[in-house]
């Protein structure tokens, strides 16, 4: 059997020594004329494209000219069940959920909805150059099955769980304690670690599970540690209302999944915007992850996540589209909102520091960094090539650009999936702009 030729991917090529957020742009390290190599879905070798060119005459060459190649997008908190009610109008968390969430879950008790909606939002987030994400899937296990099949034949390196609700949620779409523990281990055993695939367990917010299914979930924690686990944090007003009313005993928000054993540095909590000081403290000295999510943040009207002050208190945290309460597919948009969030709340996020959110610090919040979210020797190669001038009005703005910085930053403030190439993923192009 002849291995297949290693690929030579050449470009404008960046990436991260560092987190930038801690060192500054200086961080990032940027080549001009770059490249890839690309071998058995690893990156092999990285330097300048020449010189690559040189040591390995026998790759096949794809030469992107001033494109930028960069690692994949991470997508860190994303519900693959919403992508069918994306921009639905007009309420506010708790309505939004009864409203048109839970509706829309309640259809995934069909299997080929599941597999039909996996499919669909597996490809829009590869046309947007997203090569990871880690989702929520509804209460029904198939809707696991469906997400994580459908991102296997892809080749994806995915996360995802059983998104368990013991109470204040329609019939149809409640389990129990002791269902929500079998399940999700028995889809441990079905999926965790096998290809490119993690099961992440799923307690969907505090307001939905009874204290019996957050102890069951945290038991199914501690008997598999190294799993990930993920839910929703102090997003809105109301929703903290809600919790301190349902858990009167509790300090905090924080306080109800800690006291419940779902606290650590696998945790992996969604929008914390609304945190109070103790909070804050314990997710740091816990080492827990948090996600940042804004465009869903200004979308249902929860509030200004504090990037700036989180990141300069030593906080892990990542950036998602929080499909569908989030309004877009696309990585560029969701920095771009990340931006504005920033200029309101008095810190100009720097775009090293945006594109080092959705790729490295997106991927180290899911406890990926080394495999994915960066471009390294021995790295796995899911790659992103992008259009500096997608549009006219980027182009024309980036044409103007005095350093590289300057040429990015239109592309992250207008661009989208047209500015998307090609995606890459395992070292095989899985989406091309161009057909
Ligand atoms: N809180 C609990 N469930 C959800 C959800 O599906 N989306 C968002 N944005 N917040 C939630
Ligand atoms: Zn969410």
């Amino acid at each position: 059997m002849t291995a297949n030729p290693p690929r030579l991917i050449i470009g404008q090529t960046l990436g991260f020594s560092a987190d930038p957020f801690a060192e500054g742009p200086a961080a990032a390290w940027h080549d001009t004329r770059g490249g890839v190599l690309v071998q058995d879905g690893m990156i092999a070798a990285l330097g300048k494209a020449e010189v690559l060119r040189a040591a390995h005459p026998q790759a096949v060459v794809h030469d992107h000219g001033k494109a930028l190649i960069s690692a994949g997008f991470v997508d860190a908190h994303v519900h693959y069940p919403q992508t069918g009610i994306i921009a639905s109008w007009g309420k506010r968390l708790i309505d939004w959920l009864n409203g048109y969430t839970f509706p829309e879950e309640m259809r995934f008790a069909d299997p080929a909805h599941a597999a039909r909606m996996a499919g669909t939002c597996l490809d829009l987030m590869l046309a947007n150059g997203t090569t990871t994400a880690c989702s929520y899937a509804t209460i029904h296990p198939e809707s696991v099955d469906a997400f994580l099949g459908a991102a296997q034949a892809r080749g994806m390196r995915v996360m995802a769980g059983k998104t368990c609700m013991d109470r204040n949620a329609p019939d149809g779409l409640r389990d129990t304690a002791q269902a929500a523990h079998d399940e999700s281990a028995a889809l441990i055993a079905r999926w965790h670690g096998v290809d490119r695939l993690s099961y992440v367990i799923t307690p969907r917010f505090a307001p939905t599970s009874s204290p019996a299914q957050l102890d069951a979930l945290g038991a199914l924690w501690a008997a598999h540690p190294s799993l990930l686990m993920q839910t929703h944090l102090s997003e809105q007003v109301e929703e903290i209302a809600w919790v301190r009313d349902l858990f009167p005993q509790a300090r905090d928000y924080l306080d109800v999944y800690e006291s419940h054993g779902l606290l650590g540095p696998g945790a992996v909590f969604g929008h914390c915007i609304h945190l109070r000081a103790r909070e804050r403290a314990r997710l740091r000295e816990a080492g827990a992850a948090l996600v940042h999510c804004p465009t869903s943040n200004t979308f249902i009207g929860s509030g200004l996540f504090d990037l700036a002050g989180l990141k300069g208190a030593g906080q892990r945290v990542g950036l998602a589209t929080d499909i569908g309460g989030g309004s877009s597919f696309s990585m560029l948009r969701t920095m771009a909102a990340a931006y504005e969030i920033g200029q309101l709340s008095g810190s100009a996020i720097h775009p090293a520091q945006l594109w080092w959110l959705a790729t490295a610090g997106s991927a180290a919040a899911l406890g990926q960094a080394g495999r994915i979210g960066n471009l390294a020797v021995g790295m796995e190669a899911d790659l992103v090539v992008i259009d500096l001038a997608s549009t006219p009005a980027i182009a024309q703005r980036a044409d103007r650009a005095a350093d590289f910085w300057e040429a990015l930053f239109p592309t992250i403030m207008m661009g989208d999936d047209r500015a998307v190439t090609e995606t890459w993923v395992a070292g095989q192009p899985l989406h091309r702009r161009d057909g």
